[in-house]
Parts: C-alpha cells; structure tokens; sequence
C-alpha cells in the first residue's frame, strides 16, 4: 500500500465543481486584479478569524513581511522569534532590515518558550512574533503580557493553524496584526500561493492595504512605498469554496490524530503531540518524536509510506543567517525536535485503514 504525506485530491474533488463555475465568471466578467471574490473573501475571512479587517496578499511570507512593516518595523529594530519555526518567519523579519532575536522551543509543545522571552529583550526589541507550529495555539496569554509590559507588538503567525483555537478565541485573532498562509497544503489552502493579515486596528489594515498595492489607495496616487502583493482573484475563488468547509476538514484531522494516538500510545519509545484543555490543535501536521527517527523513516518509506520533518535544519544553523554568528548547541530543544520530530501522513481524507497500516508499520519498527 502507498500512503501519501498529504493529498489534496479528496478535497479537491469537493469543491471542483463549485470552483469552475466561479473561474468562469471571473473569465467572462475579466475580474481579475482584487475583483469581488478577493473582497468577499476577505470579508469572510475576518469573520471567521473574529478579526474586523483581513487583507489578502500573495503568500504567507508577505503577509508577515507586509504585516511587520505596517507595525512600524525597520532597519536597527529587533523582533523575537521562535528559534523553531519555518524559516518564513526569520526571512520576513530580515526584510524589513530588522534582526531576527532567536526563543529557543518549549519542550513538549515545540512551541517558543514563553518563560525565555524576557532574557531576550533588549531596548531595541520592538515585536514578537509567536508562530502556533504544527497548528498548535502558543501560550498567547504570556505573550500579551509581555507585550503590554515592554510596549511591543504581536504578530501572529497562522500559517500552519487555520481553525485553531486559544481560550475559545481563534488563533490569529489575538495580536496586534496577524498573518496566514494560504500554500495549498494549509489546512485553508489556496490552488497556489496566496496569504493574509487580520488585525483589529483600522490604522493597520489602511497601513497593510498601500504596502499590499504599491502604496497605493487611488489609481496612481501613491501615498508610501508599497509591493504588489495582492491575493489573486482566482485564488480567493478557490478560498471562498473552501472557507466553509475548513471546520469539519479541521475536524476530520482532529479525528484522525485521535486514531493515531490512540494506536501510538503504548510504545513508551514514541513522543506524540500533546495538548492543554485550554486549546483547539487543528493538526496541520501530526508530528512524533524518537530517537531512531531517520531509521524509522527508511522503514516506513521502505512499506510505501511518506514522511515529512519538520524541520531538519533550523534558520540559525542556515547558512542564510550564518551572520548572526549562532552555532549548534545555541538552541538545545530546538536541535534536539529537529534531530526527532518526524510528521505522519495528515491530510482531509486520509482513510482509517491507512493510519492502521502506518501504526501497524511503525509498531513493526520497535519489534
Ligand atoms: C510557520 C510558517 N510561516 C510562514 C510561512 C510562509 O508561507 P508561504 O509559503 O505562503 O509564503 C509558512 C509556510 O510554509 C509557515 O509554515
């Protein structure tokens, strides 16, 4: 048997229908640039997030990198980010001219250990950005305290968790200005790259619309320095036909990790995922721990079953920021998820049968 890592097809297959008829209509009405499905999209989006603005923009990297602009981030500045992390998070700081200041990861969750941040503070540090990896809430609470006590902003980043909640409010709607991905293997995934930003704050969405539009509100009237950043009106098409679906693909998710850790739960070798009462994991990626895990995965590939890691290199071993001059050992917990952490199969329509077979894989693996 083959099992995928992920496969969008059983989803696609849902909507298909649904979105060619609304290509058409674009195609006959020539909507293209920010055209009515970008505007319902983003009305839809905010609502669903409890946010009063969203914006679309063209990937998740610009979303970050558009939202720490709008919230005053330049050149000099510093930005607290999760030493473990996707290195989008890292890159969009780096684009603003500000540094990167690296959290290493709380055990257990994987996520930044809030109890670090305070050490990593300094007169020049003017954002955190709090990533909920693997679609798992951070400790949101601690970071709005640290926010409200150093003057600093949050920045979400959502890109991994679409649907998650913290304390019963959806993740991405708690900082100042957040930022989504849309890559179509989010649990909201676009038919191509795509992003956003939800925020509360007027002043941020008007800031967050010039950056998207060349600084632009009024054809050829330019009031900053901008990008073209914008959602395609195709791509918001694809998400208006989804959006309504992402509950019950989050819940089909949150039932198949429960397959898994109910099949995983006797092999004391194995780490799952865990998580407080006090969250809604939504499972982009349903990630184990081991100590054997590169051989574990030879196994599992050996009976047709993909594996994802994430990640096996973190952003301060890359040698894109080889200047900030960080070496191994710098952050252990991070290291050490990126030398265990191994990602099942996960994805809407994933079989029971097939998670049974990779259970059954993994068990065969510890004999
Ligand atoms: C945590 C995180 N942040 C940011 C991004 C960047 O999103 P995109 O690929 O849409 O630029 C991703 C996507 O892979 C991500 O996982």
């Amino acid at each position: 048997m083959k099992v995928p890592f992920v496969s969008l097809v059983p989803l696609n297959r849902e909507i298909k229908e649904k979105f060619l008829a609304a290509v058409e209509k674009i195609v006959d009405k020539g909507d293209f640039i920010l055209g009515s499905e970008v505007k319902n999209f983003e009305t839809a989006y905010a609502s669903y997030s409890g946010t009063r603005y969203c914006v679309g923009v063209n990937s998740g990297l610009d979303a970050l990198k558009i939202a720490l602009k709008a919230a005053g981030i330049k050149a000099g500045d510093e930005v607290i980010v999760p030493a473990n992390t996707f290195i989008a998070t890292w890159l969009a700081v780096s684009e603003t001219g500000a540094t990167p200041v690296p959290v290493d990861a709380e055990k257990i969750s994987g996520n930044i250990n809030v109890a670090l941040i305070d050490a990593a503070i300094t007169k020049n540090t003017k954002a955190i950005i709090p990533v909920h990896l693997y679609g798992l809430p951070c400790n949101m609470d601690e970071v709005m305290q640290l926010s409200a006590k150093y003057n600093l902003q949050v920045i979400e980043d959502n890109a991994q968790a679409q649907g998650a909640t913290y304390k019963g409010k959806p993740t991405g709607s708690i900082g100042h200005i957040n930022a989504t991905s849309f890559y179509p293997s989010k649990n909201l995934g676009a038919a191509g790259d795509g992003g956003a930003i939800t925020t509360n704050s007027a002043d941020l969405w008007k800031r967050t619309q010039l950056f998207r539009n060349y600084g632009s509100e009024e054809k050829y009237i330019h009031l900053s320095t901008g990008y073209n950043s914008r959602l395609d009106t195709l791509q918001a098409a694809f998400l208006n036909c989804k959006l309504s679906l992402l509950n019950h693909h989050n819940e089909y998710r949150i039932q198949s990790a429960h397959i898994y850790n109910e099949l995983l739960k006797p092999l004391s070798e194995l780490q799952l995922p865990q998580c407080n009462a006090d969250r809604k994991h939504i499972y982009h990626l349903y990630t184990i721990r081991t100590n054997h895990r590169d051989n574990l995965r030879e196994h599992l590939a050996a009976h047709g079953i993909e594996t994802g890691i994430h990640y096996p290199l973190p952003p301060h071993l890359q040698k894109a920021y080889a200047h900030l001059g960080w070496k191994k050992g710098a952050f252990p917990v991070t290291e050490e998820i990126s030398a265990t952490t191994l990602s099942l199969p996960m994805y809407y329509g994933l079989h029971q049968h097939e998670i049974e077979y990779v259970c059954k894989h993994i068990k065969s693996f510890f004999g």
